[in-house]
């Protein structure tokens, strides 16, 4: 999944989709069991969602009530109306500034399961947590409290990913072992909090300066189902060598 961030114009993002449905890339993807998406801007959502053909359309963050007093918000009826089921969740960009805690996450990813959306919940330690050695710490933290109170029939609504905030947008990628080791950390927490079934079956990403020329390592670890790509994702031909390097 590629994570735009504050990028692209409406414009652009069409010209994206164009480019992404020319190359037929999600039906590429399909066939070889890849799914494909991407999280445009609040403005661009109902555009892309249009022109997404096939390639799944997520908001970058949603308000947990459905209306009310919260200036600048955007609420899950608002992306139902624009069609849009799925939501990245608590990433570390607006847990840094805007102060996201995962209680806040948890209250959202409650909300966004109800409404019967699919939730890229994103975890994971700053520089100082790493080097002090507290990654697991953090991360458990950020699993338990975030998905507190979710059921065992919601979870599979729910992705993981793995980012360590070192790692986005630095070129400092955390190595595969690292990667491994964390994301099979947060499977074994989500087997003790849903069991053995819903842990098989959750899907985890790891995210933090994934590029084409790197995502293939990262994907081929056992528990690392896919990655969440922020700018690696924003050229169609990059992202078209994303996927081609997972295949
Ligand atoms: P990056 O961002 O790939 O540019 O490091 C990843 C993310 O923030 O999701």
């Amino acid at each position: 999944m590629g994570n735009w961030k504050m990028n692209h114009t409406i414009e652009e993002a069409i010209d994206f989709c164009e480019k992404v449905k020319e190359e037929g890339l999600v039906r590429t993807g399909k066939s070889r069991g890849v799914l494909l998406g991407v999280a445009p801007s609040f403005l661009s959502l109902q555009q892309v969602k249009r022109h997404s053909h096939g390639l799944i359309v997520a908001a970058q963050d949603c308000h947990y009530e459905d209306h009310g007093a919260y200036t600048s918000s955007v609420s899950i009826p608002m992306l139902e109306e624009v069609g849009v089921n799925w939501s990245i969740i608590g990433h570390s960009e607006r847990r840094t500034y805007d102060n996201e805690t995962s209680f806040v996450c948890n209250r959202k990813i409650k909300a966004l399961v109800e409404h019967n959306f699919h939730v890229v919940y994103c975890v994971g330690e700053t520089l100082k947590e790493y080097e002090a050695g507290l990654t697991k710490d953090i991360v458990k933290e950020q699993i338990l409290t975030g998905l507190m109170n979710v059921t065992k029939d919601t979870i599979s609504k729910v992705v993981i990913a793995y980012e360590p905030v070192w790692s986005i947008g630095t070129g400092k990628n955390a190595s595969v072992e690292i990667a491994e080791d964390i994301c099979r950390y947060i499977r074994s927490l989500i087997e003790g909090m849903f069991g053995k079934v819903a842990a098989g079956k959750i899907l985890i990403l790891y995210g933090g300066s994934v590029k084409p020329n790197n995502i293939r390592e990262y994907i081929s670890q056992e528990d690392v189902d896919g990655a969440l790509v922020g700018g690696a994702s924003l050229k169609s031909d990059s992202f078209k060598e994303l996927l081609v390097n997972c295949l």
